[in-house]
């Protein structure tokens, strides 16, 4: 399928935009499209002015954790994973809204160039790591080979089950050797993913990230959700396990996602209050959230 073909996905529907973060998505009869709802633990979303309250004092608080990474020459190191259309990239945008560039910093890496693909497939990554003092978020991670690239073929199998023995091993290191790791896992329901390709469709700031293989992968959900079992099998241990952040309320994700990643670290002047204790029905280990 081409991204031309995704013409035909928006058809008889049309969006309002009230708040610019979240379109209303209307079906042919004029119906808003509720299917974030799906699975949800809520029937509301979060309301804009309480998000825009918490996810203040949370960034706040992140950028705490920064200067703590900074001053105590730690490395911090957080993963954004999930499948198409997730909120990993609305929620890094924003974690990173209010931090200090010097020292904070995105890795999003286009898919491996011919001399990364002659490399160790971890090479690409390893170059991007922190330095002490340094925080950095990938969008995406070296867990594309166990998802998008396995299920897309764009790997051997024999280059997979390789991902699947080393990635442990190769967390292990990096944790050992003192990098604060945290993974999170993005869930999102599949009549969700749906719309919010729709709207990516309709909306005109959306529309980049619209890409073929978002296209694609609404063939492939089930291909999808058998890589992450495997993945989630193989890669959710103990000293690096996995965290899943329910992601249908975009708003109610990051703001859980904020509290998860903040919760972990005893960092210097934390506001426990401000913090609080991340929602289990949102956000949690693997095992308590994954379908
Ligand atoms: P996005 O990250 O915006 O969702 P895509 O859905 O287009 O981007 O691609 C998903 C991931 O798959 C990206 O990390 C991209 O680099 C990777 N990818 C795309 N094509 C290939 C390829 N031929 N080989 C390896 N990785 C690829
Ligand atoms: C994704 O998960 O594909 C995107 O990063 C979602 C987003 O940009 O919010």
């Amino acid at each position: 399928m081409t991204v031309d073909s995704a013409e035909l996905l928006a058809e008889g529907y049309t969006a309002e935009f009230p708040d610019a973060d979240e379109p209303i998505l209307l079906d042919a009869n004029g119906n808003e499209v509720l299917t974030w709802q799906e699975n949800y633990p809520f029937t509301e979303r979060m309301p804009r002015a309480e998000y825009d309250r918490l996810k203040r004092l949370l960034q706040i608080e992140l950028l705490k954790l920064q200067h703590w990474v900074a001053e105590t020459g730690q490395r911090l190191v957080i993963l954004f994973e999930g499948r198409d259309a997730a909120g990993k990239g609305g929620t890094i945008k924003r974690f990173t809204e209010h931090l200090d560039p010097r020292g904070a910093r995105t890795v999003a890496l286009d898919k491996p160039s011919e001399r990364e693909q002659g490399e160790w497939y971890f090479q690409r990554y390893v170059r991007r790591l922190p330095t002490a003092g340094e925080s950095v978020l990938f969008d995406r991670s070296w867990y594309n080979r166990a998802v998008v690239e396995h299920v897309m073929g764009y790997c051997t199998r024999a280059e997979y089950d390789l991902f699947m023995r080393q990635a442990p091993v190769f967390e292990r290191m990096l944790v050992e050797d003192g990098v604060l790791l945290v993974k999170l896992w993005f869930s999102v329901s599949r009549n969700e993913q749906r719309t919010r390709f729709v709207i990516r469709q309709i909306d005109p700031v959306r529309q980049w990230k619209l890409s073929p293989n978002d296209i694609r992968s609404l063939d492939h959900w089930d291909d999808y959700t058998e890589a992450k079992v495997a993945m989630l099998r193989s890669t959710d241990t103990e000293i690096a396990p996995w965290t899943v952040v329910k992601s249908n309320d975009k708003k109610r994700a990051r703001i859980e996602a904020m509290r998860s990643v903040l919760a972990r670290f005893d960092y210097h002047d934390k506001d426990l209050e401000v913090v609080g204790t991340p929602d289990v029905r949102i956000v949690g280990p693997a095992a308590t959230l994954l379908e």
